[in-house]
């Protein structure tokens, strides 16, 4: 199956996606300074990835990809991608929160860390201090 992943826009697609995978949309429009790659195969958009991008620190988030496509590796190009752009881009610390992924992100180089280590740019996001609850894992990934 040919398969592109490729920047996007933050469109009802994504929305949708994000809303499939019980992800926070609040803080997301067209004009949000999030950057989103899209997975799409046969013209059909399955897996989505932002990045939030703050000097040598990144938010990676909004990982999600359609049920009908999950363990298919599409999850694992999509942070491949998002990770390359975020170190071309000058990020050397690769933030995430997740309340049901630690264990996904773990085997990819994450480590979890205290809330309270997180870089001022990071703490400020709205997923870090309102979207995700305070139970989330707080996780880094450092080059
Ligand atoms: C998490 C998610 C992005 C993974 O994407 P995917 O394309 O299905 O995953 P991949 O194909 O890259 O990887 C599959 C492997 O990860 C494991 N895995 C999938 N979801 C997992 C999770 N939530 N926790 C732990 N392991 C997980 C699978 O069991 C599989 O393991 P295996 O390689 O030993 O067989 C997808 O399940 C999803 O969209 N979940 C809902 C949204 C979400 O929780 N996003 C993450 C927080 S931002």
């Amino acid at each position: 199956m040919d398969f592109v992943i490729q920047q996007i826009c933050f469109d009802e697609r994504v929305a949708a996606l994000l809303k499939d995978g019980a992800l926070p949309t609040d803080d997301l429009s067209p004009s949000s300074n999030v950057v989103f790659f899209g997975y799409s195969c046969d013209d059909e958009l399955c897996g989505v990835v932002g990045l939030e991008l703050y000097g040598s620190w990144a938010l990676l988030r909004s990982l999600a990809v359609a049920p009908g496509h999950r363990n298919d590796g599409i999850g694992g190009k999509l942070l491949a991608r998002a990770e390359d752009e975020a170190e071309k881009r000058g990020a050397r610390e690769i933030y995430l929160l997740t309340t049901t992924a630690e264990a996904y992100f773990s085997r990819r180089g994450y480590t979890r860390v205290e809330r309270a280590s997180a870089p001022t740019a990071i703490a400020a996001t709205r997923q870090f201090s309102d979207l995700c609850p305070s139970s989330s894992s707080f996780m880094v990934k450092k080059k």
